[in-house]
């Protein structure tokens, strides 16, 4: 049975030859299921990502009414992903510039060395879970006796801004914004920039994990390809990059219209939302020629899956890195095929295609 909707397809066992069906028939359409305009071409999704009046967030609800009056809310209202215009623009640019700070030699220690400290006391779903916010923490300089609680206050306060928090996760989230705030203070941060040291650990979490998990699955699936992989740092990164163009761990993400407007051809009511479906413009053969096979050696390969247009992802370098280090190390310790078993499942998330894996 084809997925129900969109978003069902992430966690759908063989979502793509339904995207491509999309793809070809209706590229951009409205789901009254989902109350959701949905994208799915390469050129209308790139057409959305630099669309001036299309927005990260709702223009009646710029913060979750839910995290109003709190410090998660605070935080929320200060990150550059989810916000737009002079605030956005404004940022953005110290934060591209953050992210180029650190050389690959640096990312890929960060991650080496979390992957050494949690390989021994973890199973392999918490592992990934944690080796990209501990790998940003050894970045952003937190030192040894807090990573574990810094990715513990990460992933509560990611957990507490999501759709689907619950009263508690929101007391949770809140009280981890209120400490991380107190970090980035404590090294001499200004507020906005102590909410982008956040933003670094925050949105390293379950795209990452994500990467991580599909780039396990990949390495055992092709013994050729993964041999190829294995000689060089730079095959390793190119099989990693493949693996995300290919299998577009965030499958979507969502922009809504600040004011009426048109895309592709279609009027667009103010407030209406439209889910741009990356997983799908990854394998639309105008972005690259047959896009469904898995070719680390493909030239130019060209990825929507971390985004496009003044919200383009500034980790992008960072994620692959963290995932290639970690999986470079691990394979040649021998500490990688007994620990990363077969598929159980996916996470239960609407945006982030997720496997789970048996330890
Ligand atoms: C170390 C890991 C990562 C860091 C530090 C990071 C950081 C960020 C930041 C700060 C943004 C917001 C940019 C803005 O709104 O202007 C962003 C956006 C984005 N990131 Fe990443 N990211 C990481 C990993 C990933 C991974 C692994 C993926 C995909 C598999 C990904 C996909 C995206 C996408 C699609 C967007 C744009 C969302 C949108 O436009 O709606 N990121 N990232």
């Amino acid at each position: 049975m084809p997925p129900e909707h969109a978003i069902a397809a992430v966690t759908h066992d063989e979502p793509f030859p339904y995207y491509r069906g999309l793809r070809e028939e209706r590229p951009l359409f409205f789901d009254g299921k989902l109350n959701l305009w949905v994208a799915t071409g390469h050129a209308v999704v790139t057409e959305a990502f630099t669309h001036p009046k299309l927005w990260v967030r709702p223009p009646a609800e710029p913060v979750p009414k839910a995290l109003l009056g709190t410090a998660a809310g605070e935080v929320f209202a200060q990150l550059v992903r989810m916000t737009d215009g002079a605030f956005h623009a404004a940022h953005k640019p110290a934060m591209e510039q953050a992210a180029r700070r650190w050389t690959l030699a640096d990312v890929a220690r960060a991650s080496t060395q979390a992957a050494q400290d949690l390989r021994p006391r973890l199973g392999a779903n918490a592992f990934m879970a944690a080796l990209p916010v501990q790998a940003m923490a050894r970045l952003l300089g937190v030192p040894a006796e807090l990573l574990d609680v810094t990715g513990e206050q990460v992933a509560h306060f990611v957990r507490g801004i999501g759709p689907a928090a619950a009263a508690q996760d929101i007391e949770q989230a809140d009280s981890a914004a209120r400490a991380l705030m107190v970090q980035g203070a404590t090294l001499g941060l200004a507020p906005v920039q102590a909410a982008s040291r956040i933003a670094f650990m925050q949105q390293s979490l379950d795209a990452t994990w994500a990467l991580m998990a599909h780039t396990a699955l990949m390495l055992g699936q092709d013994q050729a390809l993964a041999a190829t992989a294995d000689e060089s740092a730079d095959g390793m990164r190119r099989f990693v990059a493949e693996v995300e163009r290919h299998a577009s761990p965030t499958q979507n993400t969502r922009r809504f219209a600040a004011q009426p407007l048109e895309l592709a051809g279609r009027a667009i009511g103010e407030g209406q939302g439209v889910l741009l479906v990356l997983a799908a413009a990854n394998r639309d053969e105008a972005l690259n020629p047959q896009p469904d096979r898995f070719d680390p050696a493909r030239t130019q390969p060209r990825s929507m899956g971390f985004g496009s247009g003044r919200h383009g992802c500034p980790g992008t370098a960072i994620a692959i890195e963290i995932v290639a280090a970690c999986a470079g190390w691990m394979r040649s310790a021998g500490q990688f095929s007994s620990y990363f078993g077969a598929q159980t499942g996916f996470r239960t998330l609407g945006n982030i295609r997720c496997p789970l894996l048996q330890e």
